[in-house]
């Protein structure tokens, strides 16, 4: 009998448009919002016939266009306080992102600042510090990612950092979820097999970090699980085959469902200390994440072996039908094999954290990624996370 049930929400203001080809179809979404888009992109996507292409489709529907390129992987602050001065200077009626969750979460800070007022850095979360409320919603943003990753396309957050102060902090607000999501896995098939595997791992944490915590609920659960089956069965095609279009398709489907869950419920530890790790020494978001998941999941066990369970059958069938403690106890070794199929082996030592920098980095999660930690089935304490980070070195 049921006994813990909570109340939920379910939220999701933002219009998906998805499938191949459906980059044709960004004049349209962005004609109603006004006549000037502040379009944000890549760099590697500067001078490309994508943004060639994208700026002949505007052009022909009457949308004058300015372009922006400086973004760099874990976004700057200070950079998207320049990018908001640059589209309020041009009257900007409209952000469109294209690209990874960088760039769209870079966008969405921008989108939040013309109309508000920057510094960005305000809005971000942090304990110890004065959140400042965003008053008026952002200008109109489509979000049209590259990889299939981080579901920023769809979620109400954007991660911003803080070189100054090694910070990674996160912007969450319902002003932040995209108007639009424009998803066209077509462009997904130039992507290299690493950051196909970084990118890809990064989705089936949050469909996995959401399941396993305190607060899932039957509407997540639904894109928890579809998100991580489709992760095990699709990613090891999409980095074994870049070209492959059907990997692609169910990676990006994969992607904006586990997003779903990351902007209904939240993540947990892995994230906690992967972003915490990101702060520390700028890593790749999905592989940092990614490098404490099995550690996390050991430490866990105690308290998450039904859901763990579950997960282990989704990447091993032959696992069904096993006691609960049994699955759930294989769950390490399917993922380790996982992780080496798609060649993501790496843990926080490969990534640069030294065994004097543990007590730094959980106090840089803790003081950051509390909500993220206090999702955890099994509380975590200062000295728990300690533990989670040496068996992740
Ligand atoms: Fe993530």
């Amino acid at each position: 009998m049921m006994s813990d049930f909570s109340t939920y929400q379910v939220s999701l203001p933002t219009r998906l448009r998805f499938g191949p080809g459906s980059l044709g179809d960004l004049a349209a979404e962005a004609a109603p919002f006004g006549t000037r888009a502040f379009v944000m992109l890549d760099p590697f996507l500067k001078g490309s016939s994508l943004e060639a292409r994208v700026l002949r489709d505007l052009e022909g529907a009457g949308i004058g266009a300015r372009l922006w390129h400086d973004i760099v992987p874990n976004p700057r602050a200070a950079t998207c306080d320049r990018a908001a001065a640059e589209a309020i200077a041009q009257g900007a009626t409209t952000i469109i992102a294209i690209g990874g969750g960088s760039t769209m979460d870079a966008a969405k800070a921008v989108s939040l600042a013309v109309t508000n007022g920057g510094p960005c850095w305000d809005f971000t979360t942090r304990r110890d510090a004065v959140v400042r409320v965003p008053e008026r919603r952002g200008l109109p943003l489509i979000a049209v990612p590259t990889n299939a990753g981080t579901g920023a396309e769809i979620t109400p957050f954007a991660v911003l950092s803080n070189p100054d102060l090694h910070l990674k902090a996160t912007i969450i607000h319902p002003f932040c979820f995209p108007d639009v999501a424009l998803i066209d896995p077509d462009l997904h098939l130039t992507k290299l097999p690493r950051l196909t595997a970084s990118t890809g791992i990064d989705t089936f944490l949050h469909a996995f970090e959401g399941y396993v915590g305190t607060r899932p609920n039957t509407w997540t659960d639904l894109f928890s699980i579809r998100a991580m089956e489709l992760v095990a069965q699709y990613l090891p095609r999409a980095c074994a085959e870049p070209g492959d279009r059907e990997a692609r398709i169910r990676m990006a489907e994969a992607c904006y469902m586990a997003g779903i869950t990351l902007g209904n419920i939240g993540v947990g530890i892995p994230h906690a200390l992967g972003q915490a790790l990101g702060a520390l020494k700028d890593t790749p978001h999905g592989e940092s994440c990614a490098a404490c998941l099995i550690p996390t999941i050991r430490w866990t066990l105690p308290e998450a072996g039904d859901r763990l369970a579950r997960v282990a059958t989704i990447l091993d069938p032959g696992l069904a039908g096993l006691p609960v403690d049994r699955a759930a106890a294989a769950l390490p070794d399917r993922l380790t094999a996982f992780f080496a199929r798609i060649g993501l082996t790496g843990g926080f030592g490969a990534l640069g954290l030294r065994e004097d920098e543990i007590d730094l980095l959980v106090d840089i999660a803790e003081r950051n990624y509390g909500q993220d930690i206090a999702c955890s089935r099994r509380k975590a304490n200062t000295a728990g996370l300690r533990a989670i980070v040496r068996d992740s070195l």
